[in-house]
């Protein structure tokens, strides 16, 4: 595998992110070259290089230069365009197994790249039945890649009778009552307050990813749940979040009912086991 941190060479391939290219200096092209990128994945013909797979690092670079120093929220970027990229990535175990931290009881959460403070790249690992709870995304972005297993992704609506106003409310309630748990190796902050409804959550549909699969959710399309189904296989899955979630909603399915809690705890960063409390 090419590594395009590495110094490239000039070619005589003209597309781009190919591993063989320093990526173009300036936003301009970068994004001319990204949009042939993107033409050559829906079949427009294209150069071979294209078939010379590029790493995880490469992906991170594009990534980095991609979204600059604003984030997807800005002008000019487009979330398809980052979906495009992490379509192109073919899962490689080498590249991400450092940073694939198991967990026998939950799924685990690895921070892979801070983004300089405009994105969080994380790669999730998930156990046998592993499942997250019905959560939110707090206004971010999140681009979601299967790289080993298969994950299902479970989509409700909000729950019913809730205006935008009071999901804002929702997480920021005066009546909170705070508690903290152990969990991914940190203290959690989580609160309990109401979402103003007593109603099961209504499922919106329901899809399974496989290996090399992306997709993506914001909190204008609806709450979801991700979880591995196998009872015997693992599943290692991709996540970019911009701008990085500060905090997320949990909620029940049977009630409706919102907590929240702080996203920002890490199993591992960099490869590296976050320190805790106690194991
Ligand atoms: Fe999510």
């Amino acid at each position: 595998m090419l590594n395009p941190l590495t110094s490239l060479t000039t070619s005589h391939c003209s597309m781009p992110y190919c591993a063989r290219h320093v990526l173009p200096a300036t936003r301009k092209d970068r994004q001319l070259q990204l949009q042939r990128l993107i033409e050559a994945i829906n079949g427009v013909p294209h150069a071979p290089c294209l078939r010379v797979p590029f790493d995880l690092q490469f992906l991170i670079r594009a990534i980095r230069y991609e979204l600059g120093d604003n984030g997807l929220d800005s002008a000019g970027v487009d979330v398809g365009r980052i979906q495009a990229l992490m379509a192109a990535y073919s899962s490689n175990r080498t590249d991400w197994a450092q940073y694939a931290w198991f967990d026998k009881y939950r799924y685990t959460r690895n921070l892979v790249d801070d983004g300089n403070g405009q994105f969080n790249l994380l790669i999730l690992a998930w156990g046998p039945n592993h499942h997250s709870a019905i959560h939110d995304h707090s206004h971010s972005h999140c681009i979601m890649k299967v790289l080993d297993g298969s994950l299902v992704e479970s989509q409700y609506y909000w729950p019913e009778n809730t205006t935008q106003e009071e999901r804002g409310r929702i997480a920021f309630s005066e009546n909170e009552h705070y508690t903290s748990s152990k969990a991914d190796g940190k203290i959690t902050t989580v609160s309990s307050c109401s979402s103003g409804t007593q109603r099961p959550l209504r499922l919106k549909q329901e899809r399974t990813y496989r290996t090399d699969e992306v997709t993506y959710i914001h909190d204008k399309i609806g709450l979801h749940r991700v979880g591995n189904p196998s009872t015997t296989l693992s599943a290692v899955s991709l996540h970019l979040y911009t701008p990085p979630i500060r905090a997320c909603r949990s909620f029940n399915e049977t009630t409706g009912k919102a907590r929240s809690s702080s996203c920002q705890t890490f199993y591992s960063q960099y490869g590296v086991r976050t320190s805790c409390l106690s194991d």
